[in-house]
């Protein structure tokens, strides 16, 4: 998603209820910022069992949708716009692979190594595409927050 930098690029980013419960929240946002990303808005929310199916509807036909949404229901989540120059790939490649178990052998000092578990616990999540990015970006920050509880709000 474009801004007023020029070159910069906005991504979504979510610490999952895994990674907020294990309390690695702040750890992963020293690495944020020390990566060259600034943090333009970021939200601790419950979610709720409609949103987050909403959130992930691309997946609403997989194996794991179920599971996944209970997942990202079971507590609050983290979630941040970040912005840098190309924001989308590199939160991506910061994050490392969507299971953390193949992370942890090929990428190693990704943060899915750090915090995550497996394919469904994986800590992190980063938006895939610009397209991806700017309907996440307002699912969680247009004008009303979608089917959930927002705990905590900063507007840095
Ligand atoms: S896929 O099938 O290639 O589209 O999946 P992928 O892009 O790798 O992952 C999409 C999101 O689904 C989650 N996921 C899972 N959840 C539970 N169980 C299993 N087995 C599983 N596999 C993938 C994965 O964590 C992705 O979440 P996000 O938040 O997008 O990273």
């Amino acid at each position: 998603a474009s801004s007023d930098g020029a070159g910069s690029e906005r991504t979504l980013a979510i610490v999952k209820p895994d990674g907020v419960w294990s309390n690695h929240a702040e750890e992963i946002k020293k690495i944020v910022l020390a990566s060259g990303f600034s943090i333009l808005q970021e939200k601790t929310v419950q979610l709720d069992e409609e949103s987050a199916a909403s959130f992930y509807s691309e997946h609403s036909k997989k194996k794991f949708f179920r599971s996944l949404v209970q997942y990202m229901i079971s507590g609050p989540v983290l979630v941040m716009v970040l912005e840098k120059e190309n924001a989308i790939a590199d939160w991506r490649m910061l994050i490392g692979p969507t299971d953390s178990n193949k992370a942890k052998i090929t990428h190693p000092r990704s943060i899915r190594t750090m915090c995550g578990t497996d394919a469904e616990k994986n800590c992190v999540h980063g938006s895939d595409s610009d397209q991806s990015a700017q309907r996440e970006i307002s699912f969680f920050f247009s004008s009303e927050t979608p089917g959930g509880t927002v705990m905590g709000h900063d507007e840095l």
